[in-house]
């Protein structure tokens, strides 16, 4: 793999997976982004390997829709593998507005495996990034493992399950080489402050209500985003092509004691003026329709084939989240002031 085109790779994991590529592998090629820049894209994130690293790393702002952008990538830069992150991701943002997840995860994902596949001979590998969502919700017992059945509940879950069947189906019906990866919740830096972990660290630095959905049972199973990108990284170099790997934390935490855990570390890590716990701000609010109860994933296959363990627990993970928020306070004002979607004009044209 020489050059890879990574889509989405202005989003959270993209990020992270970009900047592990190219700073902390043994990757030796070249980045080709390719990134529409949705409100979750954010281009300044690689402010520094733009010049560091550019011959490294080369950004393309479109979208994965654009047959012809698309198929000017592939032939400009010679690409001979995908790694496909873009995707609307947010579950709350499918429930209101579900046109844009189709679009994008669905159509989107059509069109780039018909490019993929109209360059077949110099293609090896079209990983595609998924989610343990297509599988729906469990019980309070049992792991999804990869025969699990897929029961997608969200619009959201729903299309990344579309999306799965269209890169399985041209892996069989094409030869396309293909591999699936399906997570767990991420966390860590650079994650858009509307998931769960983000916004409350930044609402309870900001002393605002920390909205808990329901009565805040629902389990997830959390992934340090530095264990993702590794994994993803051995399934590209190293995993069966047609196959699908789970990946996962082994972390199941409710998300009461979650919002709980990051209180009690910002109350230790940043302390209060007064001597109240920031746990005062756990507020309970409105459920999320058909929230899904339970995810909790059985990666042995990867463990076992792949030899890939994740290594960092919660705890340290979830340190090592609120120190990078703590210490990027503008990355977060630009964030939430909307100044981080001018950069790339900025840029270009300096
Ligand atoms: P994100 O929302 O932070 O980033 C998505 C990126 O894709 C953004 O940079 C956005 O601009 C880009 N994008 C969206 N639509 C596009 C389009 N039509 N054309 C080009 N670019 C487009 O998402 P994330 O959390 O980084 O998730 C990345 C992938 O991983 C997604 O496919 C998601 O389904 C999957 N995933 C995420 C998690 C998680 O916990 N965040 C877990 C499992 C799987
Ligand atoms: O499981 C993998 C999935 O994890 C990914 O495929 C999705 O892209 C990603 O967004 C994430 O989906 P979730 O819906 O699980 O993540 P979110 O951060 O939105 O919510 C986590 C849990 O916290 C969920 O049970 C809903 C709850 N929640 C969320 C928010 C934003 C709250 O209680 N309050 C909140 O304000």
């Amino acid at each position: 793999m020489e050059n890879i085109l990574v889509t989405g790779g202005c989003g959270f994991i993209g990020t992270n997976f970009i900047r592990y590529l190219l700073l902390d592998s043994d990757f030796t090629g070249r980045i080709i982004n390719l990134d529409s820049l949705t409100y979750a894209g954010n281009a300044e994130n690689f402010a520094d390997l733009a010049t560091s690293k550019s011959d490294r790393y080369i950004f393309i702002q479109a979208d994965i829709c654009d047959a012809k952008a698309v198929e000017r990538a592939f032939e400009t830069y010679g690409i001979d593998a995908v790694c496909h992150f873009a995707a609307e991701s947010h579950v709350d943002r499918s429930i209101v507005a579900p046109g844009a997840f189709i679009q994008s995860n669905i159509n989107g994902t059509f069109n780039l495996l018909e490019i993929a596949r109209r360059h077949a001979d110099r293609l090896v590998l079209f990983h595609h990034v998924s989610t343990d969502e297509v599988y729906g919700s469990l019980g309070p017992e049992g792991l999804f493992t990869e025969q699990s059945p897929y029961r997608p509940n969200s619009p959201y879950a729903a299309s990344k399950a579309a999306s799965d069947h269209l890169v399985r189906a041209y892996g069989k019906t094409y030869g396309l080489p293909v591999t699936i990866s399906n997570c767990s919740n991420n966390y860590g830096p650079y994650q858009f402050p509307e998931k769960l972990i983000p916004l409350m660290i930044l609402n309870a630095l900001d002393g605002k209500p920390l909205p808990v959905y329901g009565d805040g049972g629902n389990v997830r199973d959390w992934l340090f985003v530095t264990d993702h990108c590794r994994a993803v990284w051995e399934i590209m170099k190293r995993g069966t092509r047609g196959w699908m790997y789970n990946i996962s934390g082994r972390c199941e935490m409710t998300n009461l004691d979650t919002v709980k855990m990051i209180c009690d570390l910002l109350d230790e890590m940043v302390p209060g003026s007064d001597a109240n716990s920031r746990r005062d701000l756990i507020a309970f609010v409105r459920d999320r329709p058909g929230h899904d109860l339970r995810y909790a994933i059985d990666c042995s296959k990867l463990e076992n084939e792949l030899g890939w363990t994740p290594r960092e627990s919660f705890e340290t993970g979830l340190k090592k989240t609120i120190q990078w928020y703590l210490d990027h306070p503008q990355w977060v004002r630009s964030v939430e002031t909307g100044e981080y979607r001018k950069w790339i004009e900025r840029h270009y044209k300096e």
